[in-house]
């Protein structure tokens, strides 16, 4: 016996041997460092956490069996029933908790759910414990939030705080005392607090810095991180405590710690954005509570993250007409967002032309070429092409594809498009252009910001809604109609296609 110390055994990741001993490399497969520490599941050294100690819940009933009362009903032969008619089980209306920020409560789907975990991750530096201290700031006056600073003091945490509050221009510090402050690793010491307060929010600043003192491996590890996210999601599920979990993110830019910590939480956010640029951008890559794929934008400035609520703007670059510039309407979610894109095509000097792409799949760059070069009959392969989306953004949706295509031709040519036009469509591999999803919703997002003129894919019963929003349609079946169309008389325009 190891003197009260528990018992743990390695457990390979890549095909479950188990082994009492740590290798570097796993006998039953022959992988090399897959072995995970982890504790044995044995009842007799099953560990006792204070919630079980002194709730006794957890060893009773299942949380399914909590929510829907059903648990300990004996069934007429005595044995209880673990099944009830869906009919039957009792709904609780979806309570949601605003985050105090509109762009967080988007992304989040309308807001914090009580007893829902909810991961941020995000590179270092980028503002998470800002957004999540500025968050917390803004709920702790409406409800009790502690906040768990496990990689910071609480002086460090107290410091923001006042920059914060300074942001805000608040002055008087006396009514914002709800917030609940505890600086501590010990993850036996922060399931106890969260037992003692039962507060509505929880923050935990990082998962990854919090350690179990049952497991002899590092903080951080594989094995540290699933058994604290594994016991802060017990004790908040049963409390219906919210739980923001902040995550590092590895070289790669995945989330830090197994996959089996995204699998259990709710929603998985992600906060990103250029260490040179101020945007910071947040999405919601899973959400057991609203859609995905929403964005939400801030702004870092001196003091803290304020929102941007026309985020737009940002991305429309100085709208000064030049050469090699067009303009897209990218959609985000249920946002929509009008984006500038440039274009550089120069005589390459390379015995295989440069391409080079920022904020849009290379592979796609290099399929639009493709379609320009065969389509329009462009030597295009003769050429260097660089490309970039304005402010930095990511466009993965191939609804950009026109306007790329006619930022090339338009660099390609020195010409410029006329201003106030937005370019959307989809470029099949036969130069045919595509219909887009929620044109409706780009067209509204372009009129919004003054564009006047639209090339779009041809689709019947658009004229109703070019009308009511005062835009002139220009529906294109490929894209030699589209560039046509888009350069339309103006003077620069030197041949048709
Ligand atoms: N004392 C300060 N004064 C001014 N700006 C600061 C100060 N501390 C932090 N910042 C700014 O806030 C940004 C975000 O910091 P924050 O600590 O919120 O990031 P984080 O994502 O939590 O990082 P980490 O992963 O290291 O915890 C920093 O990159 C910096 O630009
Ligand atoms: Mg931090």
């Amino acid at each position: 016996m190891a003197l009260g110390r528990p018992s743990t055994h390695y457990v390979c990741s890549s095909c479950g041997a188990q082994t009492r001993q740590f290798f570097g490399r796993c006998a039953a497969c022959g992988s090399w460092n897959t072995l995970v520490e982890q504790a044995v599941p044995a009842a007799d050294s099953r560990r006792r956490r204070p919630v079980s100690r002194s709730g006794g819940a957890l060893a009773g009933r299942s949380s399914a069996e909590d929510w829907n009362g059903a648990a300990g009903e004996a069934a007429a032969t005595g044995r209880p029933r673990r099944s009830e008619p869906i009919d039957a089980v009792g709904e609780r209306p979806l309570q949601r908790l605003s985050s105090g920020y509109a762009e967080l409560d988007r992304v989040l789907g309308g807001g914090l759910v009580p007893g829902s975990l909810v991961l941020l991750g995000g590179d270092p530096g980028i503002g998470k414990s800002t957004l999540l201290l500025q968050s917390a700031r803004a709920m702790a006056e409406r409800c009790s939030v502690l906040y768990v600073s496990a990689e910071e003091s609480a002086q460090q945490v107290k410091l923001r705080w006042r920059r914060l509050a300074e942001l805000e221009g608040a002055t008087d510090q006396a009514d914002r005392n709800a917030l609940q402050l505890l600086s501590e690793t010990d993850l036996e010491m922060v399931l106890q607090e969260l037992e003692a307060l039962r507060p509505a929010v929880a923050i935990i600043d990082s998962i990854q810095a919090l350690h179990d003192a049952e497991l002899s491996s590092a903080p951080g590890s594989v094995a540290q991180v699933r058994e604290c996210a594994a016991a802060l999601a017990r004790i908040a599920k049963r409390q219906d405590t919210a739980l923001l979990l902040v995550g590092h993110v590895t070289k790669e830019g995945m989330l830090a710690g197994p996959k089996v910590l995204e699998h259990l939480v709710d929603a998985v956010l992600t906060f990103e954005g250029d260490r040179f640029a101020s945007h910071r951008l947040l999405r919601a890559v899973k959400n057991r509570f609203g859609a995905t794929h929403e964005l939400g934008v801030f702004e870092m400035q001196g003091r803290g993250l304020a929102e941007v609520s026309n985020p737009s703007e940002l991305f429309l670059g100085s709208q000064e007409p030049s050469s090699g510039t067009a303009t897209i309407v990218a959609c985000e979610g249920t946002r929509s967002l009008v984006v500038e894109l440039q274009a550089l095509v120069s005589t390459t000097s390379y015995a295989s032309p440069r391409r080079t792409a920022t904020g849009i799949g290379t592979n796609r760059l290099h399929q639009i070429l493709a379609v320009l070069e065969k389509h329009l009959s462009l030597p295009l392969s003769r050429f260097d092409c660089y490309l970039a989306v304005a402010g930095g953004l990511e466009v993965e949706e191939p609804a950009a594809d026109l306007g790329v295509a006619a930022a090339v031709v338009a660099s390609f040519r020195d010409l410029t498009l006329p201003p106030g036009t937005v370019l959307i469509g989809e470029l099949g591999l036969g130069g045919q252009l595509r219909p887009v999803g929620q044109l409706e919703l780009r067209l509204q997002e372009a009129a919004r910001l003054g564009f006047r003129r639209a090339v779009v894919p041809k689709a019947g019963g658009l004229g109703g809604l070019a009308a009511g929003l005062d835009l002139q349609l220009l529906e294109a079946g490929n894209v030699a109609e589209a560039l046509v169309a888009a350069l339309g008389s103006h003077p620069s325009q030197e041949e048709p296609f």
